[in-house]
């Protein structure tokens, strides 16, 4: 009973194979069993029982040696982010949907259909909408990165519609608080402008105080996502795709949290200078969901952003 995570070394992918390994996962990894980290770095969780292999998911043959016989889980979590999405049209597209395709046709000529959770986005919509995006909205993507997703989305409900794996596919809110640098996605500023002024460092808001953002904390994700692979295909019918928790929180309501949790001075370490082409990318994304469905299958939101900041503290002091 094998797992693959392709972004194993990943932000996510590193956090959910240390969940995974944990005696709270056994009926997930029995033992016995191994997890496959499949990325283009190393996975830095070191243990006997995950295996990990570099290489490029676009590559065919480094794809085919991924799934055997024994691979009953994917976690596909390998993706081009969305700031480096719009930037390179190309490598997104090859990245986040030809190899997303060739994943899925290598599950079909396995014919095993193994359970496969795919981290989407909340990227997937756009355009005018709703003050509280319903369960039946269309995605209406306006960047690469979410039409990526998007199709990405379509073609793993199909593959699941005709048996040849078993999807679900969960759109993750943005999250924050994302330790370490840094990275190229446009929501990047949403953990920045918490994690640099408690760290004693300045920080930039590059969008409108009052942009209603969908947050999750990365603990709460990866519950979720282990959650994912508990669910039973007859709770989810045919809907195979899900919008996960978050809450819903103004920036300006986020930088209240951190003057409350990390100090006034935290709060006078962000600085606001707007930038058009993050605003232009973030501001298209939804602030609020109705999650009665993704709340009535179990999933699980943070209680307030307080609290995600807290988390983000325990974390750091550990
Ligand atoms: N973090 C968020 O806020 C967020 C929100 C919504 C969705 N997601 C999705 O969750 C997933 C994980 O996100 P993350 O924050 O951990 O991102 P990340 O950038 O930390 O991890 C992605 C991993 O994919 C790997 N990768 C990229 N191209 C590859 C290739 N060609 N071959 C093999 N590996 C490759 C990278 O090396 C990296 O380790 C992604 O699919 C992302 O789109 C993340």
């Amino acid at each position: 009973m094998n797992i693959l995570v392709t972004g194993g070394a990943g932000f996510l992918g590193a956090r959910l194979i240390e969940a995974l390994l944990s005696p709270d996962a056994h009926d997930l990894l029995p033992p016995g069993g191994r997890i496959v980290s499949a990325d283009l770095a190393a996975c830095p969780i070191i243990d006997p029982r995950v295996e990990s292999r570099t290489g490029d998911i676009a590559d065919p043959a480094f794809l085919a040696s991924l799934i055997d016989a024994d691979t009953h889980l994917i976690y596909h979590l390998a993706a081009i982010v969305s700031g480096q999405a719009e930037a390179d049209f190309d490598l997104g597209l090859r990245i986040n949907f030809d190899a997303t395709r060739a994943l899925l046709e290598h599950c079909r000529q396995a014919g095993r259909a193994p359970r496969f959770i795919f981290a989407s986005s909340l990227a997937v919509f756009g355009g005018p909408l709703p003050e509280q995006v319903p369960e039946s909205l269309s995605p209406l993507p306006q960047s690469s990165y979410g039409a990526q997703k998007a199709m990405a989305e379509l073609l793993i409900n199909d593959y699941s519609r005709k048996g040849f794996v078993d999807a679900r596919v969960c759109r993750l809110p943005t999250i924050s608080v994302r330790p370490g640098k840094p990275n190229a996605a446009a929501s990047s500023f949403a953990s920045g402008i918490l994690r640099e002024p408690l760290a004693g460092q300045a920080s930039n808001c590059p969008v409108p105080l009052d942009t209603r953002l969908w947050l999750s904390s990365p603990g709460t994700v990866i519950a979720n996502l282990i959650h994912a692979a508990r669910l039973e295909a007859e709770a989810l019918g045919q809907r195979r795709t899900l919008n996960l928790p978050g809450i819903s929180v103004r920036v300006s309501e986020m930088l209240d949290s951190l003057a409350r949790v990390g100090g006034e001075a935290a709060r006078q370490r962000v600085s606001h200078e707007p930038d058009e082409r993050i605003q232009r990318i973030v501001c298209s994304w939804p602030g609020d969901f109705d999650i009665t469905r993704s709340r009535e299958l179990g999933f699980t939101a943070d209680q307030d952003f307080d609290a995600v900041i807290r988390a983000h503290q325990r974390d750091m002091s550990r």
